[in-house]
């Protein structure tokens, strides 16, 4: 049976790595006879100049109908001075997340034994390191009402946003979470802010609450504070890490240069049945779009999650990290996790390595 598979380039170098991305896919496609259908269509800062909407009807109708989508990023400073509903992170991004409840982000944080150097952490702090966040990806303060900017009686403008989640909404990602910790080492910390905000005090409950149907999960709680301390002094204390939608955001940024470069790492986003948007953890790196120099690599590790989590398609994601695993090998470095005695590529010079991996 075949499967729709949406490709969303999205703005900056989000159509470069997309490209490598595509090859891969393609590639695998008709190595394991997949039935893949590709597609593709414009979101972000690119639909506005296109079609005045970052998520055009077009672009809805397709992401609707797809099995899974993959997205490179968007945004840029272009788009930087439209109202927020309107630009590309907000009437893009979040609104497909939204829309399509893909509420469970997976973003896991594997230093590849090869990047140990280019880590800006010393070796033994990273080396074997592998830990998962689990982030919240449609609630919490970024979706939270009442929000905006007004003007006071004063004449002064104040700025708001409320950080707000329900048990069920703390529930249904904590067994996200648990289910993975089940699946991987059985330890789970949970991060929040339950020293000061109330929303993390009911997350801490829920979470407690809920680790009585794992006994096998041994359940811990940390401050945000503190975690984004604990990321950088001893990251290989964590297995699994679940938080809410901003703490999660800002984590994993920070998680990312465990593994050399935030070039490295991919994600999922997955509703409650499975389906998909799969996304480097990372931008559209305006600073370097168009030099044909971005690391392509969290975006075919996403490519990869993607067969495997909503596609139910093992072997060739399986073939695919494998195939990372040797240009790795190889010493091919694009300029992100480059480092003295490696041989510098391009964007396109990647993918064509793992391209060329993947049928050797
Ligand atoms: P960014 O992740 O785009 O870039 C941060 C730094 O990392 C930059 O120096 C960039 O060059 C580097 N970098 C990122 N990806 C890289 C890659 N694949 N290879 C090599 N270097 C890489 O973050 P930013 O600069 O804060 O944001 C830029 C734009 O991207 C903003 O408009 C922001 O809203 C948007 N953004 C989009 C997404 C998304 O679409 N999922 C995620 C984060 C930021
Ligand atoms: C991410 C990004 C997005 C987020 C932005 C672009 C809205 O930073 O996917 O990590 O904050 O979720
Ligand atoms: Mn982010």
């Amino acid at each position: 049976m075949s499967k729709k598979v949406l490709l969303l380039p999205g703005d900056g170098i989000g159509p470069e790595i997309a490209a490598e991305a595509r090859k891969v896919l393609d590639l695998v496609n008709d190595q394991f006879s997949l039935g893949l259908e590709m597609d593709d269509a414009l979101v972000g800062g690119a639909a506005i100049d296109a079609e005045g909407d970052a998520l055009p009807t077009t672009t809805w109708e397709k992401v609707e109908a797809a099995d899974a989508i993959l997205l490179g990023a968007v945004g840029g400073p272009k788009w930087d001075t439209l109202p927020p509903s309107e630009r590309p992170e907000k009437g893009g991004l979040l609104k497909i997340r939204a829309q399509l409840d893909l509420f469970g982000n997976l973003r896991p944080a594997i230093l590849y034994p090869q990047l140990a150097h280019a880590s800006t952490l010393k070796e033994d702090v990273v080396s074997g390191l592998d830990i998962l966040i689990v982030r919240e990806l449609t609630g919490g303060i970024y979706f939270g009402e009442p929000r905006g900017i007004k003007t006071k009686e004063n004449g002064v403008r104040e700025g708001y946003n409320t950080y707000v989640y329900d048990e069920e909404q703390i529930r249904r990602i904590g067994r996200v979470a648990f289910e993975a910790a089940m699946k991987r080492g059985k330890r789970l910390c949970s991060v929040d802010k339950a020293n000061v905000l109330e929303v993390t005090m009911l997350w801490r409950e829920v979470m407690e609450d809920l680790s009585k149907e794992y006994p096998e999960v041994e359940l811990s709680h940390m401050y945000v504070d503190n975690a984004a301390m604990q990321l950088v002094r001893a990251p290989k204390q964590f297995d699994v890490i679940v938080t809410g939608n901003m703490f999660g955001d800002i984590l994993s940024d920070a998680a990312a240069m465990l593994t050399g470069s935030i070039g490295m790492l991919p994600s999922a986003s997955l509703d409650v049945n499975g389906k998909g948007m799969y996304e480097p953890c990372h931008g559209s790196a305006p600073d370097i779009a168009g030099q044909g120099i971005a690391n392509p690599l969290a975006m075919i590790i996403s490519a990869a999650m993607m067969l495997r989590h909503s596609l139910g398609m093992e072997a060739p994601a399986a073939k695919i990290e494998a195939a990372v695993d040797v240009v790795l090998d190889q010493g091919l470095r694009t300029g992100d996790i480059w480092s003295e005695g490696m041989q510098k590529v391009s964007t396109v010079e990647m993918g064509d390595a793992v391209v060329a991996a993947l049928k050797s």
